[in-house]
């Protein structure tokens, strides 16, 4: 039995058997494990909720890159963990690191610096953001974390494309980081458009390609676009594009270069537009009885005097165009309780009558001053009005203010925007039809002020004529058409400054915002200065299309106002080349990198 004290072979391997037998039996490598391209890590002092380390073998580092979407298969319960099924996105790395040894140990530092070749065998390491754990097919929120040493496994794009939730009818551009990936969203559902987008970037990053990409497509689907165009560079879109990069790119995708369809310029009466001849196009006039008094106060920046004053003969017009037979009609009556005097105007007022009235006024109240009227019927009822006029004179002393409003309603009359001609209002019941397209092309206005009271305008135009379509397609059980409206150079008509003093037009396009939500009215601000867009209009925005931005203040704000984007995205912002973008919409499951889709169409340069 002894041998030198030592035991012999055939004992040694009892003895061995034994512990084999006493430790669970021959090691057998985890069937779950087969395929694996990783392994999670355990935990260190500074792991973060949600984020996991995993480490890769040599041989698969890879199979694995930035944004790769993975699956986190916990350990079974059979060996001790709970079987819980993650999927999660890789949000850093492939990190390498050395085996054995630090990185940053001596020898290799002092190897590297000497050019001598010291090259430990690595591995490489990923931090995993969690997405959610997987519950029969559904993703919820984790509620624990995978138990280290999980298999962890690279999903093929497929898998990829519906964990990410690409799907959609309207294609916006390809994944950056994923293999042909195509982002799209359902615009012909509630979820994205009716909830409304901002296109943000610096000059140049390529917000008007992506707008006149996206418009092709709503119209191929369908949807009813409105686009002011403050500078005019839309107004070719029936055209196909003539950029040699443009066409290069188009063709890589398998696109050819195309104008858009159905496309209508409208222009401000006795203005210029940049369209062609060949382009159908029509001149257009406002209405000023569409625009409600405090939107239009607002936009005139009247003073606290002044808009007493402008209400006081906004009133006595209701009167007097009562007093002459002219509004309301018997039959017109009840139309007249319906009027809601924040949301419009009120019918048959103009601008010139705001203007006589104001004007006779002065005359009541200054000494030697006559006032020419410019309608017809005011001084064929001068007499009939004269009582009108006293009471709004009445207690009212200050000829300074009641000249200042006349100078603002005045310099509003000069633009030429209201109430020019019958005919030339905008057909808003056109606009809401599908699959058109209409440019407002204002690139001849040179007016803040006209482009703010024509977007003021057609918002509540579009949302009244959009309602009611609305509303009849429910009733016949047909499916409504979807608008939008997009609106360049936003920052000029909702700026940060502005906004405290236009507080009821701000108040009215959140109203059409929150509406819009119901009746598939979405709008789609597009702004270079994104830094003027005040909070309030930030926070009606869920979808973001933001191209580069380099200001680190306006980076910061966003970060305030975009959930779910992670660090090492918003760090890209700034580098972000022309037509890249982070995309973060209510339908993706989270904010993605993307490479926007070149436009077919024809763009003009703004000078
Ligand atoms: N999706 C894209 N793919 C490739 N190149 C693009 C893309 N989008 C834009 N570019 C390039 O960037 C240029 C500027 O794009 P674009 O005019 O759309 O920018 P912008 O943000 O609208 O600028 P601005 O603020 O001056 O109006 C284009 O002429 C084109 O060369
Ligand atoms: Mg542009």
């Amino acid at each position: 039995m002894e041998n030198n004290g030592q035991p012999r072979q055939s004992e040694l391997h009892e003895i061995i058997d034994k512990e084999i037998l006493n430790n669970g039996g021959e090691w057998a490598s985890d069937p779950n494990c087969e395929g694996a391209t990783g392994m999670t890590m355990f935990d260190l002092p500074n792991s973060q909720d949600n984020l996991i380390s995993v480490l890769l073998p040599m041989n698969k580092i890879k199979d694995i890159g930035a944004h790769s979407i993975v699956e986190i298969r916990s350990r079974s319960t059979a060996n001790g963990g709970d079987g819980k099924i993650y999927r999660g996105i890789v949000v850093a790395g492939p990190f390498h690191d050395p085996d054995g040894i630090r990185a940053d140990a001596p020898i290799l530092i002092s190897t590297t610096i000497n050019g001598a070749i010291f090259l430990p065998n690595f591995h490489g390491r990923v931090l995993v953001e969690l997405l959610g754990e997987l519950n029969e097919d559904a993703i919820m929120p984790p509620r624990f974390r995978p138990l280290p040493n999980s298999p962890v496994f690279v999903l093929d794009k497929e898998e990829t494309a519906n964990v990410l939730n690409v799907q959609g009818n309207v294609s916006l551009g390809q994944a950056i980081g994923h293999d042909s990936i195509d982002v799209c969203i359902p615009a012909d559902k509630k979820v994205v458009l009716p909830r409304h987008t901002g296109i943000l970037g610096t000059t140049g990053g390529g917000k008007s390609t992506t707008v006149s990409g996206l418009i092709d497509q709503f119209q191929k689907e369908g949807i009813a676009t409105i686009l002011i165009d403050t500078e005019g560079e839309y107004t070719h879109m029936d055209k196909a594009t003539e950029a040699g990069n443009m066409k290069k790119l188009l063709s890589k995708r398998g696109i050819d270069p195309h104008g858009i369809e159905n496309i209508k310029v409208y222009y401000p009466f006795g203005r210029e537009t940049r369209a062609d001849e060949s382009t159908p196009s029509s001149e257009f006039n406002l209405k000023f009885s569409n625009l409600s008094p405090y939107a239009a106060a607002d936009i005139l920046g009247l003073t606290e005097a002044q808009f007493s004053r402008f209400i006081k003969i906004y009133d006595a017009a209701k009167l007097i165009l009562r007093d002459l037979g002219i509004y309301p009609t018997r039959q017109q009556q009840n139309e007249v309780l319906d009027y809601d005097e924040f949301e419009s105007g009120y019918p048959h007022i103009t601008l010139s009558l705001l203007i006589d009235i104001a004007g006779l006024v002065l005359e009541k109240i200054s000494v030697g001053f006559e006032w020419h009227v410019h309608n017809n019927f005011i001084r064929q009822g001068k007499q009939a009005i004269a009582k009108r006029i006293e009471v709004v004179a009445k207690g009212t002393d200050s000829e300074t203010s009641w000249k200042a409003l006349l100078g603002k309603l005045g310099q509003l009359n000069r633009t030429k925007m209201f109430d020019r001609q019958d005919d030339a209002d905008i057909p808003y019941t056109e606009l809401v039809k599908a699959g058109t397209v209409s440019i407002f092309d204002l690139s001849d206005s040179d007016s803040t002020l006209v482009n703010n009271i024509v977007i003021a305008n057609l918002l509540r135009g579009v949302q009244q004529v959009q309602e009611a379509a609305y509303e009849d397609a429910i009733a016949k059980s047909k499916s409504p058409t979807p608008v939008v409206i997009i609106i360049e150079e936003a920052h000029e008509f909702l700026s940060k400054e502005r906004i405290n003093k236009m507080s009821n037009l701000f108040e009215q396009v959140a109203r059409i915002a929150r509406r819009g939500r119901k009746r598939w009215l979405g709008l789609m601000f597009v702004t270079q200065l994104p830094q003027h867009l005040p909070d309030e209009v930030l926070g009606l925005i869920n979808s973001f299309v933001l191209h580069k931005i380099n200001d680190a203040t306006v980076v910061s704000r966003l970060k305030r106002s975009i959930g779910g984007v992670e660090e090492s995205l918003w760090n890209k912002l700034p580098n972000l080349a022309q037509g890249q973008a982070i995309v973060s919409t209510p339908s993706l499951t989270r904010p993605l990198l993307v490479a926007m889709h070149p436009t077919p169409c024809k763009l003009l340069m703004v000078d």
